[in-house]
C-alpha cells in the first residue's frame, strides 16, 4: 500500500493491489480525478487519461474533465461538492492546488465519529490543500487507502483564511467523476418495519438521489449509494460503493452528464443546510468510506464488514462475544412490575439467556407513550424497590441486566418540560408538530447534552447496567435553536447531530464496560455514524422471520452481522399477524446478534426446550455468527422472492453455517439445489443440518461432501417433497458444515 507522487506529471496514486485511486493537479491547479477503481500499475504515469485543464463546459472539445472536488460558478454545470457564499454575495469559487502532505497512518475528525486504524502501517493517507485566492477559503483534502481492503476514505475541512465571514452552504465529504453512466444505482430503502430494502434503478441522464431531511438518517434511506453494472451478480462484475459514516441529513446523489459521465456526492444535506465560518474558523465534514469491486457485490460487503466492525465500531465491546439477550418490550410493553420482570428473567436465565433487557416504561409514571420521558428517575409505582434492586435480583441469577433509555426526547407531560420547555425543539410563534406525543430537546445546546449526561450517568452508576438500549422514536420538525442567532440556524441540524456524537461519546467514555445498542424505532438511525459509539443496533422494529429476510439482507450490504441486533417473538407476529414456527424465527435472528423480544414465561414446556436448544446452538457458534464472513446466496429481492439463502464462513474456512429459507410451500417443486460459497475445495465437510428431524434433508446431505462438490453440486433442498411438504410455508433449514 503506498501513496505515490509523481512531481512531473503532477500525479497523486493511492494503490494497494485492490484499488487505485489516481489524482492530478491539472494544468489551471484545479484537482482532476484520473481513475478510480480497478488497481493500477505503480510508477507510472496516467495523466493521458485526462483533460489538462478545464474550458468550460458547454461545447464538447475533448472527453469531458474528472473534477474531484468541484466548486460552483466556473462553467462545471454539474452539481457542485462545495459551495461558499462569500462577503459580496456570490459564490464563484475556484479551488486550487497549494500543497499536499502524505502521512502514514489516518488521523480522526475532531467531533465526529470515523475510521481508524491501530497502528500506522495500516493506511497512509494524503492531505492535499486547496485555495480559492480571491476568497482566502481553504479546503484541506484527506484521502485515506487502507492496507488490506478495496476502500479510500474521504474528507474535507473547509477553513475561511479570509477576512470576512462566509457561509457555507454545501459541503460534500465526496465528490467524484466516473468516466461512463452504465450503471444502476442500488439504494437501501424503505420506512418503518421494512428499512433497508434492496431497490436498484438504472442512471438515467440528470440527478437521481436519497437523502433525509429528518434531523437523522431515516428508515427511509440508508446514507450511502452503490453503482453496479446491469450484469453485476454477487460474484463478478464491477460495481462501487459510497458510505457517509454519519446519523443526520444527508444527501446520496449520481449525476449523468450530457456526455454521459457520472458524478457521485455524498454528504451532509445541502438543504436547509448553511454554516457560519468566521475568519479562520473551520468546518468538518463528515467521512465519506468509498470502495471498489471488480468481483461483485460480495467483495464490496466484505470490505466494509471487515472495516466496520473493527476499524469504526471501537470500545471494549468491539471484539466482544455479544450477550444473547431477552427484551420485555414486546412481552410486557409498559404493563410490567418488578414480579413480572423476575419472573422472565428467571425463566429466561433457566433458558440459558444471558441479558435481561428492561424496554422503556420505568421511568417518571409511564403507562403508555403519552408522558415522562425527560425524567429519567425510577417509576416506584411499577418498581417500588428501584432500578437498583431489580438489576441486583437480575443479576444474581446470573444475567446481566440492562437498560432502555430515549436520551433526546421530552414528554409535554415531564417534570423536565415543566422547568424547561424551552428546551423542546420549535420555533416561537408557530405550534410544533406531533409525533408519537413527544418532543425532541435541542442537543445542539451544550448545556442540555451537560444535564443528559448528568442524569444518564446518575442512572448508569446506580445500579449493575451492563447494556444499554438507546432509543430515538421521532424525527425533528420546526427545526431551529434558540441557542443560534438567526443567521445561524442552517447550522441547527447538524450541531443537533454533534451533541448527539458528544453525549454519545462522553456517556461510552465514562461506561466503557457498557454495551451500547442503538435504536431508533427500529432502524431508523442504523448508520456507520453511530457503529462508532454503539457496536451493534435494533436492526428494525418489524420483528416477524419473513420480514427479516429482506431487512437483514439489505443491511448486509454494507454492515456487519455483528451489528444488526436480531430477535425472535411471540407469534402472531406483533408487526404483521404472521404465524412462522419457533424455529423459522430462530434461524433467521441466529444470522446476527441473537435474542428473544417476548414473555418467556407464557412459552410453553414444548417450546421452552426448543429455545434452550437454540440458545445452546447460538452459544456453540457464536463466533461464527457474530464475526464469521457472510455470504449472500439467494435473494429475497429476485425472481419471486419466495427463497433467501445465505451462509456465514469462519476466517480458516473449517466452519460454516448456512441458512435456506422458503416463505410459501409450494407443491411439486423443481429440482432445487443450493450451491455454496467460499469453502475450501480441497476439504471435505460433515454436514449437518438443523434443526434436526426433517427426514430425507438428512438423509442426502448429512454425508461427509467436499467443498467442491458443496461449490458446484450444492446442497439438496428438494430431496424430501413429501416431509418439508410436512413443514408447509415459512420453513427454514439450515446446515452446521463442519471441516473433517
Ligand atoms: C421503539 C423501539 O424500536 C422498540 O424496540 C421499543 O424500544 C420501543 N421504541 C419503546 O418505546
Amino acid at each position: 500500500m503506498a501513496i505515490e507522487w509523481d512531481g512531473s506529471a503532477r500525479q497523486l496514486h493511492l494503490q494497494n493491489g485492490q484499488v487505485s485511486y489516481v489524482l492530478r493537479v491539472l494544468e489551471d491547479g484545479s484537482l482532476g480525478l484520473l481513475h478510480f477503481g480497478a488497481p493500477l500499475a505503480a510508477g507510472r504515469s496516467y495523466r493521458h487519461l485526462g483533460r489538462s485543464g478545464f474550458a468550460g463546459f458547454s461545447n464538447r472539445l475533448d472527453d469531458p474533465i474528472a473534477l474531484d472536488y468541484p466548486t460552483a460558478g466556473g462553467g462545471d454545470y454539474r452539481m457542485p461538492a462545495l459551495v461558499i457564499q462569500q462577503a459580496d454575495g456570490t459564490s464563484v469559487l475556484a479551488l486550487r492546488y497549494v500543497s499536499h502532505r502524505i502521512v502514514p497512518g489516518k488521523a480522526g475528525i475532531a467531533g465526529l465519529p470515523s475510521t481508524y486504524v491501530e497502528s500506522a502501517d495500516e493506511a497512509t493517507s494524503v492531505e492535499i490543500r486547496l485555495a480559492d485566492a480571491p476568497s482566502g477559503v481553504e479546503v484541506q483534502l484527506t484521502y485515506t487507502i487502507f492496507r488490506d481492503q478495496p476502500i479510500i476514505a474521504r474528507q474535507a475541512r473547509v477553513r475561511n483564511g479570509g477576512s470576512t465571514r462566509v457561509r457555507l452552504t454545501t459541503a460534500m465529504s465526496a465528490s467524484l467523476d466516473l468516466p461512463d453512466s452504465d450503471w444502476l444505482l442500488l439504494q437501501l430503502s424503505g420506512a418503518w418495519a421494512r428499512e433497508r430494502h434492496v431497490t436498484n434503478r438504472r442512471l438515467a441522464p440528470g440527478r437521481q438521489s436519497t437523502a433525509s431531511l429528518r434531523g437523522a438518517s431515516g428508515h427511509e434511506h440508508d446514507p450511502s449509494l452503490i453503482l453496479r453494472r446491469p450484469a453485476t451478480t454477487e460474484t463478478a462484475g464491477e460495481a462501487y460503493a459510497f458510505s457517509l459514516v454519519y446519523s443526520g441529513n444527508f444527501l446520496a446523489e449520481a449525476e449523468v452528464g450530457p456526455f454521459a459521465t457520472t458524478r457521485v456526492r455524498l454528504g451532509i444535506n445541502p438543504e436547509g443546510f448553511g454554516w457560519v465560518l468566521e475568519p479562520g474558523e473551520a468546518f468538518n465534514t463528515p467521512e465519506a468510506v468509498l470502495a471498489y469491486s471488480a468481483h461483485g457485490l460480495a467483495r464490496l460487503s466484505a470490505a466494509y464488514h471487515a472495516l466496520y466492525r473493527e476499524r469504526l465500531a471501537r470500545g471494549s465491546w468491539r471484539d466482544r462475544p455479544r450477550p444473547i439477550l431477552i427484551n420485555n418490550w414486546e412481552g410486557t410493553y409498559f404493563d410490567f412490575d418488578e414480579a413480572k420482570l423476575v419472573e422472565i428473567a428467571t425463566v429466561a436465565r433457566d433458558l440459558g439467556i444471558e441479558l435481561f433487557v428492561l424496554d422503556d416504561g420505568w421511568f417518571g409514571a409511564r403507562d403508555d407513550d403519552t408522558t415522562s420521558l425527560g425524567d429519567w428517575m425510577v417509576d416506584r409505582r411499577k418498581l417500588p424497590n428501584g432500578i437498583d434492586c431489580l438489576a441486583r435480583r437480575i443479576t444474581d441469577l446470573g444475567l446481566g441486566f440492562g437498560l432502555w433509555i430515549e436520551p433526546e426526547m421530552v414528554s409535554q407531560q415531564s417534570r423536565l418540560f415543566a422547568e424547561h420547555p424551552d428546551w423542546a425543539i420549535g420555533v416561537a410563534g408557530r405550534p410544533r408538530t406531533e409525533s408519537r406525543q413527544q418532543l425532541v430537546l435541542d442537543l445542539s445546546r451544550p448545556e442540555i447534552v451537560d444535564h443528559l449526561f448528568t442524569v444518564l450517568s446518575e442512572v448508569l452508576v446506580s445500579a449493575p447496567i451492563s447494556y444499554v438500549k438507546w432509543d430515538m422514536n421521532r424525527n425533528i420538525t420546526e427545526p431551529a435553536s434558540l441557542g443560534l442567532p438567526p443567521d445561524r440556524q442552517g447550522e441547527f441540524f447538524h450541531r443537533y447531530i454533534l451533541g448527539v456524537y458528544d453525549l454519545y461519546a462522553r456517556l461510552t467514555a465514562a461506561f466503557p464496560e457498557i454495551l451500547f445498542e442503538s435504536c431508533a424505532g427500529g432502524g431508523g438511525r442504523f448508520d456507520p455514524g453511530l457503529l462508532a459509539y454503539a457496536p451493534q443496533a435494533w436492526t428494525s422494529d418489524d420483528t416477524d422471520a419473513i420480514e427479516r429476510l429482506r431487512i437483514q439482507w439489505g443491511a448486509s450490504l454494507l454492515y456487519p452481522l455483528s451489528s444488526m441486533g436480531a430477535h425472535v417473538s411471540a407469534v402472531p407476529n406483533h408487526q404483521t399477524g404472521r404465524r412462522t414456527p419457533l424455529a423459522t424465527r430462530a434461524a433467521v435472528a441466529f444470522f446476527g446478534v441473537f435474542g428473544y423480544e417476548l414473555d418467556a414465561t407464557n412459552l410453553s414446556a414444548v417450546e421452552r426446550a426448543e429455545v434452550a436448544e437454540q440458545v445452546a446452538f447460538y452459544k456453540a457458534h457464536r463466533d461464527l455468527l457474530q464475526r464469521g464472513s457472510f455470504v449472500r446466496l439467494r435473494s429475497p429481492f429476485e425472481d419471486d422472492g419466495n427463497e433467501t439463502a445465505w451462509m456465514v464462513v469462519s476466517e480458516d474456512r473449517r466452519q460454516a453455517i448456512v441458512g435456506f429459507y422458503r416463505t410459501l410451500n409450494r407443491p411439486n417443486p423443481g429440482v432445487n439445489r443450493l450451491r455454496l460459497r467460499d469453502l475450501d475445495p480441497a476439504r471435505a465437510y460433515r454436514v449437518t443440518p438443523w434443526p434436526a428431524g426433517t427426514g430425507t434433508v438428512e438423509r442426502d446431505n448429512a454425508a461427509v461432501r467436499g467443498g467442491d462438490e458443496l461449490a458446484e453440486i450444492g446442497l439438496f433442498l428438494d430431496v424430501d417433497r413429501h416431509e418439508t411438504a410436512g413443514q408447509g410455508d415459512y420453513w427454514a433449514q439450515l446446515f452446521v458444515l463442519e471441516a473433517e
